[in-house]
């Protein structure tokens, strides 16, 4: 069978210029390569670096992650966002263990009910660890497509999702498709980007409909124009000599698992929660607010700082907290802007 003209041109490319030497290319395991792609569903390459290195030395193998608790996986994910990621991490080696037998599962429709992995996963953890015959489609490759082929339909359209994955999987080479995957995806990070493509260096641009058309901007993902909503949030930050009040889940849906100060959609609402509590609210200080970006909304923070002289036991809550110890913190999972709030108090 012929390679084709689109595989050997990627795969030529890779070869010498491609990525080769990432932390999760080295000394690969799947499950290695697993955490990689999870951590790299949302994230750049050069943000989760660190975050991989991080997670690796203390969890170096299933067997290791199996013995650590949630809170500890959420303090290694703290700051990369994407929390219900690090959720399905702790749930997939559960699953491991206990359906099978501690061994990472080499099937991919076994690899496909695990929790936070797709098809597109899938088939990266399986390509990238053993070189098995499975393609990839991820944001970098569907755009990579679209303009190649100069495709023009809306992508949030299921029957473009199944074209791309068909186009996608006949020009997958059978041999090399660890390389082959790994290259499109630099190309897609690398050349293919959003902005401004580099077509003068880019591998594919003899057969780019895009490149020939000089239209690479008809060919970009149609960007959600709807405005994103605001939401605000007040966070009372209850300050005790060196230690601050968090609990768990106080917002419905973001950071789950997480601790973080007691938040409130009105400002009223945590006067009369603090109140409630006897804390004297005449001592109160607003700091400034600021914004925190989400996939789906915009966020108005506007912490409220109340210092402590003596102890409250506990702020009435069903919900778990604790007093978090700014000189010896416990290793639990906060929010970005949970550390950027206490960076300002240090
Ligand atoms: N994005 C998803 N998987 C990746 C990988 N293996 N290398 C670089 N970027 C990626
Ligand atoms: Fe993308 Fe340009 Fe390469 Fe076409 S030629 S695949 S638009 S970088």
């Amino acid at each position: 069978m012929t390679l084709h003209i689109f595989s050997q041109l990627v795969l030529n490319w890779y070869h010498l210029n491609g990525r080769k030497n990432l932390p999760w290319q080295r000394d690969k395991t799947l499950y290695r390569v697993w955490i990689s792609e999870i951590m790299l569903q949302q994230t750049q390459v050069k943000t989760v670096i660190p975050y991989f290195k991080k997670f690796i030395s203390k969890f170096p193998n299933l067997n290791s992650l199996n013995n650590g608790t949630l809170n500890e996986i959420l303090y290694l994910w703290s700051g990369l966002g994407y929390y219900k990621r690090a959720k399905n991490i702790y749930e997939t080696a559960k699953i491991i263990k206990n359906k099978f037998n501690g061994k990472f599962p080499k099937n991919i429709l076994d690899l496909v009910k695990l929790p936070g992995i797709g098809k597109s996963t899938a088939g990266a953890i399986l390509s990238f660890t053993l070189n098995y015959f499975f393609s990839i489609l991820d944001g970098n490759v569907k755009r990579i497509l679209i303009r190649y082929y100069g495709i023009s339909e809306c992508l949030k359209n299921t029957k473009t999702e199944k074209k791309l994955w068909n186009l996608i999987e006949n020009i997958t080479p059978i041999h090399n498709t660890g390389a082959f995957n790994q290259g499109i995806i630099d190309i897609g990070a690398l050349i293919c980007t959003s902005k401004i493509p580099k077509c003068n260096i880019c591998p594919l641009n003899t057969k780019c409909i895009a490149y020939k058309e000089k239209e690479w901007k008809k060919y970009s993902f149609q960007k959600n124009t709807i405005k994103k909503i605001k939401k605000k949030y007040w966070f009372v930050i209850i300050y005790f000599q060196n230690t601050i009040w968090m609990q768990k889940n106080t917002i419905k849906n973001i950071w789950n698992n997480l601790f973080y100060f007691p938040s409130f959609e009105k400002k009223n609402d945590a006067i009369q929660w603090m109140k409630k509590n006897q804390i004297n609210v005449k001592n109160i200080k607003e700091m400034n607010s600021f914004c925190h970006e989400f996939s789906h909304f915009t966020m108005y923070a506007n912490p409220i700082l109340i210092k402590l002289f003596f102890k409250h036991n506990c702020f009435n809550t069903k919900k778990q907290g604790i007093w978090y110890n700014l000189n010896k913190p416990q290793k639990i999972g906060l929010p970005k802007l949970v550390e950027k709030i206490l960076k300002l108090l240090i």
